[in-house]
């Protein structure tokens, strides 16, 4: 089935998405009033706004998404510090390299899904509205999240839910997922939840659909690898002393950009110079990663599992 008569949710930017860990991230940055910065992960503009609040006229920050909705929101900033660029932040750098920027002074990603983008029946995200499988946050890209539920390999799909959803049965989910859409194709939330439920742990059906639908967006939007492309760009393109800001929700992003910082690489692996100093472009500032206060956890469950990382770029 698919769903045409879908009820368009108003795109209402005052609850498009609300700031996580606003003071901690600005703290992160450490910022110059005449300071280049960029927010990879626009949104609701929550964090652009604040950072553009400690900025002067010679000030400079480049706001970067891939969802067309988020640049609905540039119209409630007045700032001509501010620079929306419509684009994936695996390729930061070349966009900046368009605006004559070389080095900046920090940059801020807030990682994931916005609440407008959760919140919005027919982006097809969120377990608890009937809609299209869609998932994508750049709605110009072809792969959706039925596209590979119909047309992935069995082996295709086990390693997904394995590895991007934690699932156990992963490789049992795969096979009725291939067995189910022989008799007709999974395009619809429902139609993928009533696969799930045959296989979801009894009261945990909710946590186990939670985990699936993870599984489909990472892969939909390619997150891990936008991710480590872009934390590779950051070494590039930070300055020395310069700030990097990372916020994730799930572990698997959590663990890279955790290695990444601490030792340089995405695995964990440490590589060492010929005086045996670990070879890595940042120094954590925080060796924990900061979470939301209670209050806020309170004031904004979405909070919850919010991971702050901080780092300094390295003097070479
Ligand atoms: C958690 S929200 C950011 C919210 C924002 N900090 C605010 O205060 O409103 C994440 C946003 O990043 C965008 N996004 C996620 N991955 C992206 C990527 N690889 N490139 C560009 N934008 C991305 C999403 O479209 C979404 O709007």
């Amino acid at each position: 089935m698919t769903i045409n008569t879908l009820h368009k949710t108003p795109l209402e930017t005052k609850n498009y998405h609300k700031p996580v860990m606003l003071k901690e991230c600005l703290e992160g940055l450490n910022l110059k009033a005449n300071g280049i910065y960029v927010d990879a992960t626009f949104g609701g503009g929550g964090h652009s706004k604040a950072i553009l609040e400690n900025l002067d006229s010679t000030g400079k920050l480049f706001g970067f998404d891939q969802d067309a909705d988020a640049k609905d929101n540039i119209n409630q900033i007045t700032s001509h510090s501010f620079t929306f660029i419509e684009a994936n932040f695996r390729h930061m750098q070349k966009f900046l390299r368009l605006y004559g920027v070389d080095k900046v002074d920090g940059i801020l990603a807030d990682l994931g899904v916005s609440s407008h983008q959760f919140d919005t029946a027919e982006r097809g995200f969120s377990t608890r509205f009937d809609a299209n499988l869609d998932m994508r946050m750049n709605q110009s890209e072809s792969i959706t999240a039925s596209k590979i539920l119909n047309e992935y390999t069995e082996g295709e799909l086990h390693k997904i839910f394995g590895m991007y959803g934690e699932i156990r049965n992963a490789k049992t989910l795969a096979a009725q997922v291939v067995q189910d859409r022989v008799r007709s194709r999974i395009n619809t939330v429902e139609e993928f939840k009533n696969t799930l439920r045959k296989l979801a742990p009894r009261g945990a059906e909710n946590k186990y659909f939670a985990q699936a639908f993870q599984a489909l967006r990472i892969e939909v939007n390619q997150e891990l690898e936008a991710l480590q492309e872009f934390l590779e760009h950051t070494s590039e393109v930070i300055k020395p002393g310069g700030r990097l800001v990372v916020m994730s929700y799930h572990s698997l992003e959590d663990r890279l950009v955790k290695n990444f910082i601490q030792k340089g690489k995405f695995t964990g692996d440490e590589e060492k110079d010929f005086y045996g100093n670990l070879l890595k472009p940042f120094e954590a500032i925080n060796k924990k990663p900061i979470e939301p206060s209670e209050e806020e956890q309170k004031l904004n469950p979405r909070s919850r599992s919010a991971k702050l990382r901080v780092a300094e770029r390295l003097r070479k």
